[in-house]
């Protein structure tokens, strides 16, 4: 796709032509017309810049805050149709992933394009094994935080941490040093995220067991106390390593975003993903799945639904763990999910909330608000309560997603450096702020109630 376009003073010549991948547009303020190429579903928004009124006019921009209409790369990576509700790595379907293999495998076809052969796997699965270790001091780090410190944060600072030790990390146009970093990622989350675990929980640093599959080490990591040998329960191993293969990507979600431009400004992988954990962290994102849980507390049992959901109508709250940007459907992953709460149930017991977010869900899909908005549950929505039934803190669900997430980060990243296209990510911005204006003297300003802490009441600049 070029951005050229040609601008012109009529219509062309016969009229329009129907079937041509071609945007005609005629700005009314000159009456000129514009031709603008459309490539997969798509129009440059830099070939909006020949649109002006005058030769000094900087031309015309796009506006799209939070991105809801904007394509910021080209990926080969992740596929969703959100009105079908499709996802599919590298081509595959979520569902048979999920199904078939194992999170090593799908991390690796996410980074290399292909699944592995038996070969590549047991390299791959090898490799990974053997930077589950961590340096000693990130203990001591981790100790510096206060006892009740969230594991999100203490992930956030470790993860980032991590680029003091590996400095030759900041060499990312070396492919080989490249990998090795991605590896450290994928192999060190489990331990960073169980040692934050442990420390909040006042308990031993343990570390990886390396005879253990990925998902296995990470329960060893977490619950292994003074048995010489923890024996992970093999559905409960499995029905993690699912859940992590179906949280694995999402395409350019939010904190995919902050990795990819982050990572624009050519800073090391553990820089790049510390901003990826931070955006995850937040209650709209990865962090959806401890709300969900204690939103599900809070309503406690069935009789209490119908008036949580009222207020939700009424704009006081919202459902955690419904609604998503892209899918306008039933999100497959909170399909596939169920089938994993129904094994975990079988080992662990049912989760007593899960009637209530059984009847929940019921309520609202026959509810005319949420139909009419297209709010189904989304993969938060049921994942709480397989945590919870498996014993990890609430805390930890986020967490839990971010271990699944790293291979997804690293993907996009490696995706975004190596595009010709990509550069620094830097968006523009319509300034709505004061014109230029005479500066007041201290003593000749006019003063207001307001203080720091009470901010302008409307946003700012806002009518
Ligand atoms: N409960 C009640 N109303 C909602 C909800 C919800 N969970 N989600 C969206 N709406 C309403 C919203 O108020 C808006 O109404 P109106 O058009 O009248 O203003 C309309 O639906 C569209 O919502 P939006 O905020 O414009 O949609 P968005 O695409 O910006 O937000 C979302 C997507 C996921 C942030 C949002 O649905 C939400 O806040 N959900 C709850 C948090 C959650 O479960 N997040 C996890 C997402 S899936 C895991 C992940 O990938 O992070």
């Amino acid at each position: 796709m070029t951005a050229s376009s040609v601008p012109h003073d009529s219509p062309p010549a016969g009229g329009p032509q129907a079937g041509r991948d071609v945007l005609t547009v005629t700005d009314e303020r000159t009456g000129r017309s514009y031709e603008i190429p459309i490539e997969n579903g798509t129009v440059r928004a830099s070939a909006l810049r020949q649109i002006k009124v005058g030769a000094d006019d900087f031309g015309l921009l796009s506006y799209d805050p939070a991105f809801t209409a904007t394509a910021s790369c080209r990926s080969a990576i992740t596929y969703i149709d959100g009105d079908a509700g499709i996802l599919r790595y590298r081509g595959y379907p979520i569902d048979q992933l999920a199904e078939r293999s194992g999170f090593l495998e799908v991390s690796y076809l996410l980074m290399n394009g292909e699944l592995p052969d038996s070969r590549q796997l047991a390299e791959y699965t090898d490799l990974i094994t053997h930077h589950t270790f961590v340096h000693e001091n990130v203990k001591k780090f981790i100790d510096g935080f206060h006892h009740d410190a969230h594991p999100m944060g203490i992930l956030v600072g470790t993860v980032g941490a991590l680029s003091t030790f590996y400095p030759e990390a900041k060499d990312y146009t070396d492919p080989r040093n490249r990998r090795l970093q991605m590896a450290r990622l994928i192999a060190k989350m489990p331990t960073m995220a169980a040692f934050a675990s442990r420390h909040s929980r006042g308990l031993p640093y343990v570390y990886p067991d390396n005879d253990l599959s990925y998902a296995g080490n990470f329960l060893n990591l977490m619950w292994k106390m003074s048995e010489p040998k923890y024996e992970p329960d093999p559905i409960l191993e499995r029905a993690l390593d699912v859940l992590f293969i179906l949280h694995a990507d999402h395409e350019q979600n939010c904190s995919t975003n902050a990795m990819r431009a982050v990572g624009s400004s050519r800073v090391d992988p553990y820089s790049a993903a510390a901003a990826a954990v931070a955006a995850l962290y937040g209650p709209l994102h990865g962090g959806a799945n401890e709300q969900v849980l204690r939103m599900l507390r809070e309503i406690g049992s069935v009789e209490n639904i119908p008036k949580y959901v009222e207020r939700v109508k009424n704009g006081e709250m919202r459902l955690m763990g419904f609604g998503h940007r892209v899918y306008k459907s039933y999100d497959p992953r909170a399909r596939a999910v169920r089938q994993v709460a129904e094994d975990v149930f079988k080992v662990t017991g049912l989760n007593p909330l899960l009637e209530v977010a059984v009847e929940l869900e019921r309520i609202a899909l026959s509810d005319e608000y949420f139909i009419r908005k297209n709010l189904y549950p989304n993969v938060d929505f049921y994942t709480g309560l397989i945590y919870e039934a498996m014993g990890f803190p609430i805390e930890m669900f986020p967490v839990l997603f971010a271990i699944g997430r790293m291979p997804g980060w690293l993907a996009q990243w490696e995706e975004g450096l190596l595009d010709p296209e990509q550069k620094i990510a830097r968006p523009r911005q319509v300034y709505i702020g004061p014109a230029e204006r005479p500066y007041s003297t201290i003593g000749d300003r006019s003063h207001s109630d307001q203080s720091f802490t009470e901010p302008p009441p409307k946003p700012i600049g806002g009518d």
